[in-house]
């Protein structure tokens, strides 16, 4: 049975265990530029001294009107990519690999004075109405996740993970509720994901594997659910996905009959499902932070990878901590064995 300190092989890259480090925004980017800063070189670097085999760099957006807030990070520059250096190198320096979760927050901007999306439908009454965008408009943003991928590969990154989750805007395509187009990217909704993707494929190197992440399911009334999941998720791997990364919800309002679980692993079987209909490799999240658990999922074969978010948030160490009380061989860094 693999264990949560097992390698795990993600087409030719071995990473050292099974603990990735989830996407966490950190709105500490420099003011308007969407910088890295200190504050990112230490939060990621530290990660990698305490153990985790992936190190996943928040959402960092490929235009300037993609990001959430004006403190977060962005990619479309050379600037850009040569600040992210530092932080690839330390993370490669403590033997952790590092990818950059690259995004656009479409109608989920918070601070753009002009939003956009594939339907000119605003998320609640305290967003503004995104802008409908026009054919023309859709291709120069599928130029640019494709740039931003140059980028992400020329700073070093080992992998990047396209958001395709969380009500951000390849799932605004995604979703019936938010895309009311009439045009080819309405009637079929995975077209703008699936350009992305072959784009994004297009030119990084053979062997750098490509992740999405997904909503598995949608907690909106009428929204998609893990059936519906597996059809597109099916496309994408078929457009050049290698792993998927299973999240869920973020699309609009919660309907009180769709409320998520906030009990552990509440996502693992959303994971699971694209598991076993897709064989190939998925990445379970959400409340993993209980060692037992996390390590149960990965013996299970319900996913190959967990991710941690706010578990690590809380504690850098948190995989030194883990593998230690399930007793599982791990390399604590020499100056910390005293303490393990
Ligand atoms: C502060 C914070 C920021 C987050 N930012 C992102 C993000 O940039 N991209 C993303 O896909 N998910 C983001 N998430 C969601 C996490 O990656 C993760 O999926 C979620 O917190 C559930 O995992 P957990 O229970 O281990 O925290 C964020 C979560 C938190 C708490």
């Amino acid at each position: 049975m693999p264990n949560l300190m097992n390698e795990f092989t993600l087409k030719n890259m071995t990473i050292k265990n099974r603990v990735m480090m989830s996407p966490m925004c950190q709105f500490s980017a420099i003011e308007k530029d969407g910088m890295p800063t200190d504050w990112h070189l230490h939060h990621y670097t530290s990660r990698a001294i305490g153990g985790v085999g992936i190190v996943m760099v928040e959402m960092t957006n490929i235009e300037e009107r993609g990001r959430v807030t004006d403190y977060c990070l962005g990619i479309w520059s050379d600037e850009h990519r040569d600040a992210f250096k530092p932080i690839v190198e330390q993370a490669h320096t403590y033997g952790a690999k590092i990818g950059i979760q690259i995004a656009h927050a479409g109608r989920k901007a918070e601070n753009e004075p002009q939003l956009v999306a594939p339907s000119a439908i605003a998320f609640d009454d305290t967003y503004k109405t995104p802008k409908e965008l026009t054919i023309i408009e859709i291709k120069e943003l599928v130029q640019k996740f494709k740039e931003a991928a140059i980028r992400a590969t020329e700073a070093g990154f080992d992998l990047i993970e396209l958001h395709g989750a969380h009500g951000y805007l390849i799932h605004q395509f995604l979703s019936p509720y938010t895309n009311k187009r009439s045009d080819e990217y309405g009637k079929d909704r995975t077209l703008f994901g699936v350009e992305v993707i072959k784009a994004i494929k297009s030119v990084i190197p053979y062997d750098m594997p490509l992740l999405l992440r997904i909503s598995g399911m949608e907690y909106v009334n009428g929204g998609y659910d893990i059936d519906e999941a597996v059809r597109f998720s099916k496309i994408f791997k078929e457009a050049g996905v290698d792993a998927f990364d299973v999240s869920s919800g973020g699309e609009g309002p919660i309907d009180p009959a769709g409320k998520p679980g906030t009990h552990g692993g509440y996502q693992v079987p959303l994971a699971r499902r694209i598991k076993k209909e897709l064989q190939v490799p998925v990445i379970a999240v959400g409340r993993l932070e209980n060692a037992v658990l996390a390590n149960a999922v990965i013996g299970n074969h319900e996913a190959d990878i967990v991710a941690i978010g706010r578990g690590l948030l809380a504690n850098p160490y948190w995989t030194l901590q883990a593998a230690s009380q399930l007793k599982l061989d791990n390399v604590v860094p020499p100056q910390y064995i005293t303490a393990f």
